[in-house]
């Protein structure tokens, strides 16, 4: 992969991020951002501010992006290399926009790709006839939040590994050479994109906790003090509808390892207590339960459920945050929609499903079927014309069989 030229699409933190370090790192960095008057007001604080800087426990570096626009034409033509840094329901609709100038064989992307990115994409790219390789990362490489936007961004941490998949497969290796070199991590294979959609950990995580949070009193309000932690507030029932989602999703994956086991590994679809073990192995306390493995998380002390303010010191919990309107439509909706192809039955995801996004005023399930009035706004695999097991694996594992 030889690239001289990157655009990144996005302006929040995961993109503030990335511009200075590629920036940095000698990379031609241009950044696309249609959204409202971003790219106006980022391009006057990276003038001002002579770039953007990027803070964490290696010290400060500091990137200047070539250039800055919410126009497609003016910023993605000439680049081998396309990353899309924003939530999951800003993806399709950038991609539709840049399609139309990207190059021959550029590479187009997403950091992070939640699921359903390949049903999505591949449609698109299909549907306009664009030859481009694509990837996606399981994972957003940091935790990073902007400290003063288009100047400053503070990075909490770099993850010790990051997945990526990518289609074609056999594109992984030029795609894991550059990007492990660009962020000084340890980048690994993930075998297909299919995997990285059911192994979409907050798609359990976050609308599983909100679910356990106010499964009894969706109306609850709170004064500040009384806000619950986010993760180190779970009871026990709540650990008993994370296991059955994360059990549900493992069903899914036994079946389809069962019946493509010559022509594909899941193998990253893992338990949740796993999972948690894996990425914060030094900072649990205790392993012996789920519930443990987050009440006894250090890297989760403090963190509180989100909440919007009623007016002077009251609260409610916020149905309209990320946890719900990113990791229902673009997560758990997701795997409902392969786990009926696979004939698996997934009660618990139905019902935090039904209930959660009832919350948010939105409806993708009816009975337990993908009907709801809102399913059209999914990425489910069936909105792109995918209808059974066997054309999915087909289309998006192995096109070459
Ligand atoms: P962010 O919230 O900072 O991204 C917001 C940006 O997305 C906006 O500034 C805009 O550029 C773009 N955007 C939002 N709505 C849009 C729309 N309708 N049309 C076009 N563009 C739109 O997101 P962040 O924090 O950079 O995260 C990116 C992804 O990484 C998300 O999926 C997030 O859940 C995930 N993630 C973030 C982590 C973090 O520490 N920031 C950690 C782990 C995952």
């Amino acid at each position: 992969m030889n690239i001289e030229q990157i655009t990144i699409c996005g302006g929040g933190n995961g993109a503030h991020v990335l511009t200075a370090i590629a920036a940095y790192k000698g990379i031609k960095v241009n950044i696309y951002t249609p959204y409202g008057e971003e790219a106006q007001i980022l391009a006057e604080g990276v003038l001002e501010n002579n770039g953007i800087e990027a803070v964490g426990n290696f010290g400060k570096i500091k990137g200047y992006p070539n250039k800055i626009s919410a126009n497609p034409e003016d910023v993605i033509p000439g680049s081998q290399l396309i990353v899309i840094v924003t939530p999951a329901f800003a993806h399709e609709r950038i991609i539709k926009d840049i399609l139309p100038y990207t190059e021959d064989n550029a590479y187009l992307g997403t950091m992070p790709a939640r699921s359903g990115f390949e049903f999505s994409t591949l449609d698109i790219v299909e549907k306009e006839h664009r030859k481009i390789n694509i990837f996606s990362f399981q994972t957003l490489p940091w935790a990073c939040r902007i400290r003063e936007y288009s100047k400053k961004v503070d990075i909490m941490g770099l993850k010790d590994s990051v997945g990526i998949a990518t289609f074609p497969r056999e594109k992984s290796i030029e795609a894991i050479q550059f990007f492990a070199e660009l962020l000084d991590t340890h980048v690994f294979p993930i075998d297909n994109m299919l995997a990285l959609s059911l192994a979409n950990i907050g798609q359990i995580v976050h609308p599983g906790i909100m679910y356990g949070h106010f499964r009894n009193n969706p109306d609850r309000i709170f004064t500040e003090g009384e806000i619950p932690l986010f993760y180190q507030g779970i009871d026990e029932e709540t650990a008993v509808i994370l296991e059955k989602l994360s059990n549900e999703i493992q069903e899914i994956k036994r079946r389809i390892e069962a019946l493509y086991n010559d022509s594909l590994t899941l193998k990253e679809v893992i338990p949740l207590q796993e999972w948690l073990i894996n990425s914060y192995e030094d900072e649990i306390r205790d392993k012996s339960t789920l519930r443990h493995c987050f009440i006894t998380n250090k890297s989760y002390d403090g963190l509180k459920v989100p909440v919007k303010k009623i007016e002077g010191n009251i609260y409610k919990p916020d149905y309209q945050n990320r946890y719900l309107i990113e990791d229902v439509p673009y997560g758990l909706v997701i795997t409902k929609a392969i786990a009926l192809m696979s004939s698996v039955d997934t009660p618990m995801i139905d019902e935090v499903v039904e209930n959660t996004s009832r919350w948010s005023g939105k409806e993708y399930l009816v009975d337990g079927k993908l009907e709801g009035r809102d399913i059209e706004s999914t990425r489910i695999p069936q909105k792109y014309g995918i209808y059974d097991l066997d054309s999915l694996i087909k289309k998006i594992v192995n096109p070459e069989a």
